[in-house]
């Protein structure tokens, strides 16, 4: 290629700061981001999650006015996650899809609180179970794929009858958007959305959230390397995405986030579909010891990492950092 110095100078357009916001090609907003958030049993209760600084286990009732809060500061959607007590665990998940269970209370409650926020359920089994795997075991304690999407149907539809907003399926089971699907559109749910947790790998950035949940210690030594996807693989993420689509997923996610900027590239690129990130728990816990130990700017930071997910194609981006981001954004002119 020619070059065309001096008629060239791509420094000229970064020369200053109103030059550059014109040419800004990503553009990062309160409404890029969602906010995980893990209930809890009780009133007026929060606890700590030590490896996840700032973040805190909520009782119902706390969790009400800190999604007004999040509404205020512009946030479109929350992704709730249980912290089930021990006594409610068992092999099968039952408690998964207790019509008077915590998620469902927890969904019917901010529903009739909150106006106009996107309320996101997980469904998966580890925090009902007492091995802390996302399926029911077999006899071998191999995960059995078929009888583990009969449990996430039925939960799935108690958080539609709860008046939920999105499903969101984390397990990653063979089929079974299909079948949450097939038993939405049966049940007369035709507008519950369905975001699938498309590509998830099989990762060790997870470990702060099996903490929150508690099922750090219930999966011991175990992994999901029979289910979550080798982190080795690229094409592979291509064919679930592919398929959760074809299932009937209306968003599809990929996760973790900063390690995996290719695939979500990749799958914004070639299938086209709404699609979310998820900057998971370890990356948030990484962030914070960077923070606490100043070897990294916090606002800096959070910002440069939140518009890489924008770069790479992310339409939403859940993340631990959403209320602080939000407010840091509320603060840009
Ligand atoms: C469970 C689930 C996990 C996360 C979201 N849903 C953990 C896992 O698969 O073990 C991880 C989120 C995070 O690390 O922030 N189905």
């Amino acid at each position: 290629m020619k070059k065309n110095f001096p008629n060239i100078r791509l420094r000229r357009l970064r020369n200053n700061s109103p030059i550059r916001n014109l040419i800004r090609e990503n553009i990062l907003s309160p409404h890029d981001l969602i906010q995980p958030i893990f209930i809890i049993e009780g009133n007026n209760k929060t606890e700590k999650i030590k490896s996840m600084p700032d973040i805190y286990r909520m009782s119902i009732d706390i969790a009400i006015k800190e999604i007004k809060i999040l509404k205020k500061l512009g946030i479109q959607g929350i992704a709730l996650f249980p912290c089930i007590e021990k006594k409610y665990k068992d092999i099968q998940g039952t408690e998964s899809f207790n019509q008077d269970g915590l998620m469902q209370r927890a969904i019917r409650s901010i529903k009739k609180s909150v106006k106009d926020i996107a309320i996101i359920s997980d469904v998966a089994l580890d925090p009902y179970t007492v091995h802390g795997q996302d399926g029911i075991l077999g006899a071998n304690k191999e995960i059995l794929n078929d009888e583990t999407i009969e449990v996430l149907v039925k939960q799935s539809l108690s958080h539609a009858e709860c008046g939920v907003d999105i499903i969101a399926p984390s397990d990653m089971m063979d089929g079974r958007i299909k079948a949450i699907r097939k038993s939405l559109e049966k049940n007369k749910f035709i507008d519950t959305k369905i975001l699938s947790y498309a590509a998830k790998y099989s990762s060790n950035f997870y470990g702060p959230f099996r903490d929150a949940v508690g099922s750090v210690k219930n999966l011991g030594a175990l992994n999901k390397d029979t289910y979550q996807m080798d982190y080795a693989n690229k094409k592979d993420s291509m064919r679930e995405v592919e398929m959760d689509i074809s299932e009937g997923a209306d968003i599809i996610m990929i996760k973790p986030g900063m390690p995996y900027l290719d695939i979500l590239r990749r799958v914004k690129d070639e299938l086209k579909a709404p699609t979310f990130v998820y900057q998971v728990s370890g990356e948030y816990a990484m962030h914070c010891a960077a923070f606490d130990n100043k070897w990294l700017n916090r606002e800096q930071i959070i910002m440069e990492s939140l518009m890489a997910f924008k770069r790479a194609g992310a339409d939403g981006i859940l993340t631990y950092f959403a209320k602080e981001a939000a407010q840091l954004l509320k603060g840009i002119d």
